[in-house]
């Protein structure tokens, strides 16, 4: 099988095509031939040497991607909720090597779902890593309320996007940050309130947030600002910033660090909320996989309006 292999850390071009063999499931896992790969900032992180998500996640030679679409092409002993033909999304193994730039990927079956009717292959690879960090922090994380103010700070974004719906599903008011070209798609997603944070101070521009969701790299302190004493604020991309804990409990704030974690079950709730039209995932391109270099240039220009996805 074709897929995509790093030997050594570094830029985009480390990023080329090997041949591999074909891996066999074991009991409890099934095999997908993948048809898209859905491409995340953390892939990029990883092919430069730099996630802090421990060794295993940076030994070369190493194949990224963790978001895989396709169709169900053998099962082990043991599994009972797929067959082979089934077409099925995940996000396996993260934060362990899963080889998602790949024609074939082996995982445990409950860390996959049934593609809905009516879903195609890209959006459905688009979904998973982004749609369960948004749910876990939302859902899991947060436990959002009907009514609760949610600030989504990087609204535009992949998971961005994508918590705005979860936290509207339900029933709160939804703040979010993005440049202005996005506000009109954002609002038709549900965004209650819009910040410009090119133009405007985000520390400023709202206030008495009860979940704020900070998916940037640099700006928890803007977020803990907004949020009202006894809330929660979420620093999702490398944890929380140092000394804002402390900060957090004298102003009487709750903060935390976050990590995605492979759950089929609430991947099976993502495509109900996608099959209902509920959740919708934005595609903003498609590469070739032999071009995932390219997608990595465009992702890390780091405006992204929603998710690039790789084809097979
Ligand atoms: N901990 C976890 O489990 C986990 C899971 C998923 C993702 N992450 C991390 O979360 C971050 C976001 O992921 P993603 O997939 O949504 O990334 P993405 O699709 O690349 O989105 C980045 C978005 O951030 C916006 N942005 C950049 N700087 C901003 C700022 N200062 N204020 C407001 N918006 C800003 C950009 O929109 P504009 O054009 O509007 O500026 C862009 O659309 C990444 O660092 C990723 O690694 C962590």
């Amino acid at each position: 099988m074709r897929r995509i292999t790093q030997d050594t850390a570094g830029g985009p071009e480390v990023l080329h095509v090997t041949d591999a063999p074909v891996p066999e499931p074991i009991p409890t896992e099934i095999r997908v031939r993948v048809t898209a790969a859905g491409v995340n900032p953390v892939d990029t992180k990883v092919r430069a040497g730099g996630a802090g998500l421990g060794d295993d996640m940076t030994a070369p030679p190493f194949t990224v991607g963790w978001d895989v679409a396709g169709v169900v092409d053998a099962v082990g002993m043991g599994v009972t909720r797929f067959a082979v033909g089934d077409r099925v999304f995940g996000m396996p193994w993260f934060p362990r090597e899963a080889g998602g730039y790949g024609e074939y990927v082996t995982a445990p079956s409950r860390q996959f779902a049934h593609i809905p009717d009516g879903v195609d292959d890209v959006t459905a690879a688009a979904t998973p890593l982004a749609a369960l960090t948004a749910w876990q922090i939302v859902v899991d994380t947060a436990d959002v309320q009907c009514d609760q103010r949610v600030l989504v700070h990087a609204a535009g974004g992949g998971v961005g996007h994508l918590a705005v719906q979860i936290a509207k599903t339900r029933g709160a008011y939804v703040v979010g940050t993005a440049s202005a070209s996005k506000h009109a798609e954002l609002a038709a997603l549900g965004l209650d309130e819009a910040i410009d944070h090119h133009t405007q101070d985000v520390a400023r521009a709202t206030r008495d947030i009860d979940v704020a969701v900070d998916l940037t790299e640099v700006n928890g302190p803007s977020s803990l600002a907004v949020t009202r004493p006894g809330g929660l604020l979420v620093c999702v991309p490398s944890g929380v910033p140092e000394g804002l804990t402390e900060q957090a409990h004298a102003e009487g704030k709750r903060v935390t660090d976050f990590l995605v974690e492979p759950d089929g079950i609430a991947l099976t709730g993502i495509a109900r909320l996608l099959a209902e039209g509920a959740l919708s995932v934005r595609v903003a391109g498609t590469f070739p996989l032999e071009e995932a270099a390219s997608a990595h240039r465009e992702l890390e220009k780091g405006s992204t309006f929603g998710k690039l996805v790789l084809t097979l």
